[in-house]
């Protein structure tokens, strides 16, 4: 247990994080960076960028009140400490991807219109399926669902997109980056945390795999959204971008090369790599992956 106190109390979440990686930027990047000139004269990469960043911002809004609700049912105050750091990490990723909607040009007066214009209905079920938990005050099902499920899921989908946007937009990609670190120690929470509370609560592991399947299921369906009806946008990146350089070295992810992927290929490769980390994740706290079936695109 003294190790799981050290790496997830405030001093060390002080010395990594604020003091640590973070040092220096502003709003998640370094000061002077600015998004790519590209998207303000290029209506389709402009769209793509705000449709993207809009689901980032959703799903950090979902973290944030899953976080927050989660510590008052946290049964020991070594993990309300935690959650108390990750409910500030989760506000800070709220706030770094709603600054890059600004600086994409969104007006304040319409970011809400925008997050609802863009934002995929089934990432928004993916949340409620989590939040109900979290309203309920179950702490088991409620991490499983956010540090396991959703967390797992940011953290792939984070890596990929700092892959491909690694060369042409650095400001991104340290936004990125610095969120990835979080997320590494919000899936590590997860999975130290709660395997010893499934041992002891066994009777609990058949709801917690439903939930796991329901949300595994709006996950599936959100990215098949994601990357249906993309290829005016990705032949658009490769005209602007020359991201077809299948010698660039960037956009390598987990042995493949993102720049030659079409957007068909490149959904497998991202729902293969999540699905792949909840199966090892969901073993290491005793529950078995529950697969659902398959959606189809809208
Ligand atoms: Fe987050
Ligand atoms: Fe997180």
């Amino acid at each position: 247990m003294n190790n799981f106190l050290s790496a997830y109390s405030i001093q060390s979440w002080l010395e990594s994080c604020p003091q640590g990686y973070l040092m220096d930027t502003e709003y998640g990047h370094q000061p002077g960076e600015n998004e790519p000139e590209a998207y303000f004269d290029n209506d389709i990469l402009r769209e793509d960028a705000l449709r993207t960043t809009t689901q980032l911002v959703l799903g950090e809004r979902c973290a944030l009140a899953a976080s927050s609700g989660l510590i008052n049912c946290a049964p020991d105050y070594e993990s309300k400490h935690f959650l108390a750091t990750q409910t500030l990490d989760e506000a800070r990723h709220v706030e770094i991807f709603t600054q890059r909607l600004y600086d994409l040009g969104v007006k304040k007066d319409d970011l809400e219109s925008t997050l609802k214009h863009y934002g995929n209905p089934n990432l928004v079920k993916f949340a409620e399926v989590l939040l109900e938990k979290v309203d309920k005050k179950d702490f088991i099902a409620g991490v499983v669902g956010q540090n396991i499920v959703l967390e797992g899921m940011a953290f792939s989908v984070f890596e990929m997109l700092k892959a491909v946007n690694q060369d042409s937009n650095p400001k991104f990609g340290h936004v990125l980056a610095g969120t990835i670190a979080d997320e590494r120690r919000h899936v590590g929470f997860g999975e130290n945390r709660i395997g010893s509370l499934i041992k002891q609560y066994p009777e609990r592991k058949p709801e917690i795999e439903q939930m796991q399947k329901d949300m595994t299921y709006h996950m599936l369906a959100t990215f098949a959204d994601a990357f249906s009806d993309r290829d005016e946008t990705y032949a658009e990146s490769q005209r602007v971008f020359h991201t077809d350089d299948a010698s660039a070295e960037g956009a390598v992810w987990n042995g493949t090369n993102l720049s030659v992927l079409e957007p068909a290929a490149m959904e497998q490769v991202l729902a293969d790599t999540v699905l792949k980390e909840f199966k090892v994740r969901l073993g290491r706290i005793g529950l078995e992956y529950q697969s659902p079936p398959t959606p189809k695109a809208a």
